[in-house]
């Protein structure tokens, strides 16, 4: 049978990493974090490989390989068979992903590996244009969202607990700017799929959103 795919799309600091593992052991299938892909990329290729001309941009990108291994919350994406760890997860890091992917080149081959792991793999996918652009066939796509002051806070939480604290109010300002980048951009931009279910999770705990979502999902079968 083909591979089950569950979209998860939404603002920064939504909670849709949290919600994806939560997903992913619930259903026991694997998590794609697609942020990971671009932040892995701007990490990798380093500060300013946005303004790159178009051949050593297309060279750096030739060289990067996707893949991805285990499943529910323990999914681990590697980048050249090298598994991400949580030096990518900073605002700053978030940054530079968010300048990478408004590059078509970028984009495209993001596409091309996140549709062959989804080719053989039932998945729950996670980013900004999953429903939109890369698995609009997915039978249940949905979008986060949530107010920009209490994304920055659980943005700030999930930072703390890394152990890498941060200013809530450096948050808000830096969450809200690369969201309006994100939102903005002329190649899948972050919005809803037209079929898409928006769920607003301002005044709602990961439980009730939880919740929400396996009650979606169940309906399908
Ligand atoms: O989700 P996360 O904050 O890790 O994503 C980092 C950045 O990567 C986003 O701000 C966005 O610019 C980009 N991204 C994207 N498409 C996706 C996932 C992430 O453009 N599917």
């Amino acid at each position: 049978t083909a591979p089950f795919i569950i979209t998860l799309d939404g603002p920064a600091g939504v909670g849709k990493s949290t919600l994806a593992k939560r997903l992913a052991d619930h259903f026991e299938i694997a998590y794609l974090d697609t942020g990971a892909m671009f932040r892995a990329t701007a990490w990798k290729l380093g500060e300013g490989a946005w303004d790159w001309d178009k051949d050593k941009l297309d060279a750096a990108l030739k060289e990067l390989e996707f893949t991805l291994s285990g499943s529910g919350s323990n999914s681990t994406l590697s980048l050249n068979g090298i598994a991400l760890t949580d030096e990518i997860r900073t605002e700053k890091i978030g940054m530079w992903a968010s300048n990478m992917a408004k590059i078509p080149a970028v984009r495209t081959l993001q596409k091309t590996a996140q549709r062959k792991i989804g080719e053989t793999t039932s998945l729950i996918a996670e980013g900004r244009d999953m429903g939109t652009v890369i698995f609009p066939q997915a039978p249940c796509k949905f979008f986060l969202d949530a107010d920009l002051e209490e994304r920055a806070r659980r943005r700030f939480s999930q930072l703390e607990e890394m152990g890498k604290p941060a200013d809530l109010k450096d948050l808000i300002e830096q969450i809200g700017a690369r969201d309006d980048q994100d939102r903005n951009r002329k190649v899948a931009p972050l919005k809803p799929a037209k079929d898409g279910i928006i769920v607003d999770t301002t005044k709602l705990d990961i439980d009730g959103v939880f919740a929400r979502l396996v009650a979606e999902v169940k309906k399908l079968s």
